[in-house]
């Protein structure tokens, strides 16, 4: 009898040979462009392919060349890091590692200010971050929390009889956006506008689209900035223009840095997060039962969601030539962050691939870790919940209508519509 084939090494297949600057060691050179999200599939855990990076066999670091979409350090190609200690020690060592410049979108149409706080390093960091804390804290989102749950209420019970809706294109997309909007004090009737925007800048492959689209948004902000400068209200724009740090106000650049950055992050995270979230939902109809007959376990879900959807990887800039896992980083190499590949890493994760709603100590990476943790975890979080908490009350058992595409993009592009079915009163 012939002995069984050895297992295929998914690791060994994918060595390539591409261009790469002279100190990084060929073996360390791998294509993983398809981990960085741009690669669709309709797996019931779309991340499941990244998983392996971060097992045993995998070197502690790699090299991304850079052949196109979705590669950190521009045309240089980065070392990508895997294993979720090897992404805890970027995230934390600020000495090694800078945010300097990130989502720096603007100085595509020639614009120097920078996005803060996420593009400014410490020590300088932490006052943005005291200044915006207030607004961000546990503290604001409980006083906010009765509106998301009403907006949730109202959503839900407007398609709850229909017995179906796009749940992405027509709650996913909306809700959040909804909220943030509320938060900073928005014109309601730009919704569709910053969303055509917001996708132009972060998703459009065409340069001329991604520069008018930032002109464009840059024009409004600075146009909203000024109104509530003569104008004010109770609203988050408002305050930051009238805000102080360190006992002065602040300059123009701080003033779009600011909203310009929280306009950035704050619009299609939670909207790409929830879509996944009812997608693996219909595939894995055992977590929606399981939520359905314990409404307890809704918080604990959330993180067990977050953990296995890590819709963003992030990079950081090294400061300084140093040795790391047998190799020479140099100041001024990227090093990128897989999230989608650390949130399993088994060393730290039992089961990493089993969806667990009850898990315990679950600190994964979604929201990275160290001084940039993201600012809206606590909003995006209790959204989270109160969606699920508000969706169970009023919707039965539900599934994906049969036959539609249920492909993925794993990461922030995730999917544009996913339309669901459940016995609906009106519904025969
Ligand atoms: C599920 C939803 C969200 C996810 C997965 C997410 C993810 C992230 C990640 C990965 C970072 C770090 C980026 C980096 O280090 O390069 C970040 C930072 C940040 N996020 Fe979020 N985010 C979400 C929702 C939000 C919302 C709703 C807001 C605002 C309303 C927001 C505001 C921010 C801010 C201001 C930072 C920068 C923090 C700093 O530099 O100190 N995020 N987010």
């Amino acid at each position: 009898m012939q002995d069984p084939a050895p297992p295929e090494n998914p690791f060994a297949s994918i060595l390539v040979d591409l261009p790469a600057p002279a100190h990084v060691p060929r073996d360390r050179v791998v294509d993983i462009t398809w981990a960085t999200g741009f690669r669709p599939n309709d797996l019931t855990d779309p991340y499941e392919p990244c998983g392996w990076l971060s097992g045993p066999d995998i070197p502690r670091i790699l090299f991304n060349p850079p052949t196109g979409g979705g590669v950190a350090g521009g045309g240089k190609g980065s070392w990508v890091v895997t294993h979720y200690a090897d992404i805890d020690r970027v995230y934390t060592d600020n000495e090694h590692f800078s945010n300097k410049g990130a989502a720096g979108f603007q100085a595509l149409i020639g614009e120097t200010f920078r996005s803060i706080p996420l593009g400014v390093d410490p020590p300088e960091h932490s006052k943005y971050r005291h200044f915006l804390f207030p607004h961000f804290g546990a503290a604001q989102i409980n006083r906010m929390e009765p509106q998301i749950r009403a907006l949730a209420v109202e959503m839900i019970e407007s398609f709850a009889d229909k017995g179906e809706v796009d749940v992405a294109w027509d709650f996913g997309r909306v809700f959040p956006v909804r909220v943030f909007m509320t938060l900073m004090g928005f014109p309601p009737e730009m919704f569709e506008q910053f969303l055509d925007w917001e996708w132009d800048i972060l998703h459009a492959s065409d340069r001329a689209k991604t520069g008018a689209a930032l002109s464009a948004v840059l024009v409004f902000l600075r146009g909203f900035i000024a109104e509530k400068e003569s104008h004010p209200d109770d609203h988050l724009v408002s305050k930051i223009v009238h805000g102080q740090i360190e006992g002065r106000g602040l300059t123009d650049e701080e003033k779009i840095g600011i909203v310009w950055f929280l306009w950035l992050g704050g619009l299609d995270t939670v909207a790409a997060t929830i879509s996944q979230m009812f997608r693996r939902l219909v595939m894995e109809p055992g977590i929606q039962s399981r939520l359905r007959d314990h409404p307890e376990l809704i918080n604990s879900a959330v993180e067990e969601f977050l953990r296995t959807q890590p819709i963003l990887s992030s990079a950081r800039i090294a400061t300084r030539d140093f040795e790391w896992h047998g190799v020479t980083i140099k100041a001024g190499d990227s090093v990128q962050c897989l999230n989608s590949a650390g949130n399993f890493d088994p060393e730290k994760f039992a089961c990493p691939r089993e969806f667990d709603p009850a898990r315990k100590n679950n600190r994964h990476f979604t929201f990275i870790a160290g001084i940039h943790l993201c600012l809206g975890a606590t909003l995006a979080r209790r959204e989270l919940r109160v969606v699920l908490d508000e969706w169970f009350k009023r919707i039965p058992e539900f599934t994906v209508r049969p036959g539609a595409d249920t492909t993925v993009f794993p990461g922030l592009l995730s999917i544009r519509n996913l339309p669901l079915v459940w016995q609906g009163k009106e519904r025969s």
